[in-house]
């Protein structure tokens, strides 16, 4: 189980998928699936066209809605972006930043992440802030090595107050949207791993407080086994959130 101190998270990455009608569609099934709970945060990250719709579906819910990314500048010539005062202003609680999809087809760098979780806080937000290894680095055996300079340039170059109040996501590439969950150990032995960068870096107590997410193939039928490992605090599903009853019988997870 996870630690009882750390109240657990569970976030929907929507990507590029969902209309505004399919996000009122999806809100008016998935919100009497969860109505009950109260004991974990919920978030849903739509795109950026279907944030209002997804904010105006849940008001007075116990349902987060979150950005997929910003900018970290406040405003500007920066066509295309968006700042993190834009999201909360229109009613986001949360941004997913420096997602692998993002590193790897937009250049986000480490030191993008650590600007844009830095903007985030500043703003209000909560950043999710995505780290993990590729097939290769891990099967060359440089899994710490890789998380350890992810999160020394990215969230760990945040002050001590501002990495407070970050929630971290370790999201194998490997295992994102291809099926292949890593097993409870795996995930289990890279949050403690994550868990030591923050103690190294910060301290004893922000390694403790400290929220880590599993994100890759989550699905309703893997969450258990991914649930009983101590380091993790929740979890960043990607294609099962994208229906309502799986990711309920995710975000419902005993
Ligand atoms: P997946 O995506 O659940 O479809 O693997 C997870 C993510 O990319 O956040």
């Amino acid at each position: 189980m996870s630690s009882p101190n750390r109240r657990r998270v569970i976030a929907a990455n929507w990507k590029m998928y969902k209309t505004q009608a399919e996000t009122r569609a999806f809100f008016s099934e998935f919100l009497p699936l969860v109505a009950g709970v109260t004991d974990r945060d919920i978030v849903i990250a739509p795109p950026f066209t279907s944030i209002a719709a997804a904010v105006d579906a849940t008001k007075g819910s116990n349902v987060a809605i979150g950005g997929q990314n910003i900018y970290w500048q406040t405003e500007g010539a920066f066509t295309g972006e968006v700042s993190a005062g834009m999201l909360a202003e229109a009613g986001c609680r949360y941004v997913i930043v420096g997602h692998s999809e993002r590193r790897q087809f937009f250049g986000d760098n480490d030191g993008a992440v650590s600007q844009k979780a830095r903007a985030a806080v500043a703003d209000g937000l909560t950043p999710i802030v995505c780290v993990g290894e590729s097939l290769a680095d891990r099967e060359a055996g440089r899994t710490q090595g890789v998380l350890s300079q992810q999160f020394i340039g990215g969230p760990g170059a945040l002050t001590a107050d501002e990495f407070s109040r970050i929630l971290l996501a370790y999201e194998p590439v490997w295992a994102i949207g291809t099926g292949r969950t890593a097993t409870p150990e795996i995930a289990g032995a890279a949050h403690a791993f994550l868990r030591s960068c923050v103690h190294d870096q910060y301290s004893a107590e922000l390694a403790a407080s400290v929220r880590i997410l599993y994100g890759g193939s989550v699905k309703p039928d893997n969450i258990q086994g991914l649930r009983a490992q101590l380091d993790l605090d929740g979890a960043l599903v990607g294609g099962a959130s994208l229906d309502a009853n799986s990711f309920a019988a995710i975000v419902n997870c005993k």
